[in-house]
């Protein structure tokens, strides 16, 4: 594959590679000198339109761990705030040599035009496109889930039950999560306020359920999501205290998970809202681990897609100094 612009592209064989190659250019990475020469002379270019931590810094730790040069384009404090367009936007960095271009973008659609309009010659990353997808996002949370669910490389998550709360309706990240995890195996159930779930999830190979208490027990993984203000119209949103009443993970509902089971956030958090400080900084929460995994993702899709390689690291790769 040249791009990688939604996670319901990819195969069950496709995200166990990318998984596995993660396992292994995460540990050969992971040493006093973490750079690989894999991606020598090769160009990233990271193209934000939206704001990103996470993600952002990820990329350019991944891409720099393979020996690429990293170009950081933020279209605050760029000619786009002069209204140049994506067009003109992406011939520049063309125009630069770029081999892959990873974008953020506010508008749902904007990486899929980017790799189908012939501006640019090079890979296509889709770092989170409006409600649309985050498909890096998705794979870093199941080579998250497979680890400390203590399923080894090669394998999926078959039959392991994962429970994404909150704001689906703008969820990006939820979207991706269903298309990864349901290829993986998993048997995913979305919890969230009526006024919060898309119309669209009728299509999406998921269960649908307004009860978050009803689901603990039963989970694996619970997935609580951010709550998206920025995104919201006041009218259908409840009140926070509300939100978090009914929607929340606090300390006493995570006690209703199985024992082996894990709280995953994506990030930002809204402390207080949608997870409590308590679970937040449970060594039952997820969170920074999937920030560590995310850079190990991010090298094996950068990997994958710019060195030619149709299957992990091969032996020839070189081995830890
Ligand atoms: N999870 C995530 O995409 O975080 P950022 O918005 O900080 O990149």
């Amino acid at each position: 594959k040249r791009h990688l612009i939604s996670a319901a592209d990819l195969t069950r064989d496709d995200a166990v590679l990318i998984l596995d190659t993660a396992e292994e250019l995460g540990r050969l990475a992971d040493r006093p000198i973490k750079k690989l020469p894999t991606l020598r002379g090769r160009t990233v270019v990271n193209l934000f339109f939206e704001d990103s931590t996470r993600t952002r810094i990820s990329f350019e730790a991944a891409a720099k761990r393979l020996s690429a040069d990293v170009i950081n384009f933020s279209a605050k404090g760029s000619s786009v705030s002069k209204g140049e367009s994506l067009k003109d936007t992406a011939l520049t960095l063309e125009a630069m040599g770029a081999d892959a271009v990873v974008i953020r973008h506010h508008d749902s659609g904007a990486p899929h035009r980017l790799a189908t309009s012939g501006w640019i010659g090079g890979s296509v990353v889709n770092a989170g496109d409006g409600t649309h997808e985050h498909p890096t996002q998705a794979l870093l949370d199941a080579f998250t889930l497979r680890r400390r669910l203590g399923d080894g490389p090669g394998t999926d998550l078959a039959g392991r039950r994962v429970t994404i709360v909150g704001d689906i309706l703008h969820s990006r990240v939820a979207r991706s999560n269903v298309h990864l995890l349901s290829t993986l195996g998993a048997e995913v159930t979305l919890v969230a306020p009526p006024t919060l779930v898309p119309v669209r999830t009728e299509s999406w190979p998921c269960e649908v359920s307004y009860d978050l208490d009803a689901q603990l027990a039963k989970s694996d993984a619970v997935m609580m999501l951010r709550v998206q203000r920025e995104r919201m119209n006041a009218a259908y949103f409840p009140t926070e205290r509300e939100y978090a009443r009914r929607y929340g993970l606090s300390g006493e509902r995570m006690a209703r998970m199985p024992e082996h089971a894990v709280v995953m956030h994506p990030g930002p958090m809204n402390r207080g809202m949608e997870i409590s400080a308590e679970v937040a900084d449970s060594p039952r929460c997820t969170a920074v681990e999937q920030v560590t995994n995310g850079v190990s993702i991010r090298m094996a899709v950068l990997y994958l897609l710019l060195s030619g390689a149709d299957s992990g690291p091969q032996p020839a790769e070189p081995t830890p100094a």
